[in-house]
């Protein structure tokens, strides 16, 4: 008789999973410290290259803070609405309904500004950064979203702003912005949002 453990609990994970969905307009429902130190904790369990742990999780509650990060943000992105967006890169986002208003950034109750490493606090090396920073933000939405919490990844068009508003070092490279917190009660994903490559076009089998 077959084991069906494994089969059913990724099953259930994928269930699970298949439910998350971006969202970019939150409640001022509050969001915990601790809550969002379990996260980074679970990012932090993920694994990297050489284990060097390439990765810093600036975690921002203060709201004149965030302010001035939407301010900087939204500075980029009328930039890069007005002017620097290629054609193609505006069409793929109309159905997402995005602009270069990011309200989001002022109120979801938490900001974690992602930093990649070029070397650590004490002059080591780091290995892979950029595919071990992207599996240990893929863990934290992962762990928010089981948690109950909304996410949303934000890619700043001119993201150098955010070393010098969060007084980052020069080896702390800015890899993402993630709001976290709980959608506000008419947020609605687009329609786009839901589309999912099917199996067979992501997946190749050899066996
Ligand atoms: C690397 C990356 C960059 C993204 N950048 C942005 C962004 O700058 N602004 C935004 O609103 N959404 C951004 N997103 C969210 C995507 O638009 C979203 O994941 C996609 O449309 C699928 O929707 P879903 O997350 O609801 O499944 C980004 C997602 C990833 C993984």
């Amino acid at each position: 008789m077959s084991d069906r453990g494994p089969e059913e609990a990724a099953r259930g994970f994928y269930e699970r999973m298949r439910a998350r969905r971006s969202v970019r307009e939150f409640s001022d429902r509050p969001v915990s410290r601790e809550t969002i130190e379990w996260l980074v904790r679970a990012a932090g369990s993920s694994p990297s290259g050489a284990n060097s742990q390439p990765w810093r999780f600036v975690c921002v509650r203060d709201g004149a803070l965030k302010e001035r990060i939407r301010r900087e943000a939204e500075e980029g992105e009328r930039a890069f609405y007005g002017n620097r967006a290629d054609e193609d890169f505006l069409r793929s986002l109309a159905p997402l309904g995005t602009c270069e208003r990011k309200p989001f950034l002022r109120s979801a109750p938490w900001l974690i500004a992602v930093f990649r490493l070029t070397r650590n606090d004490d002059g080591s090396p780091v290995y892979y950064p950029g595919p071990s920073v992207g599996i240990a933000v893929g863990l934290l939405l992962a762990a928010a979203h089981h948690a109950g919490l909304a996410t949303l990844v934000y890619t700043p068009s001119s993201p150098g702003f955010l070393a010098e508003v969060l007084g980052r070092p020069p080896t702390e490279r800015p890899f993402c912005l993630l709001a976290v917190g709980h959608p506000s009660p008419g947020w609605r994903p687009p329609e786009a949002a839901f589309a999912r490559k099917r199996l067979d076009e992501i997946m190749v089998v050899c066996e």
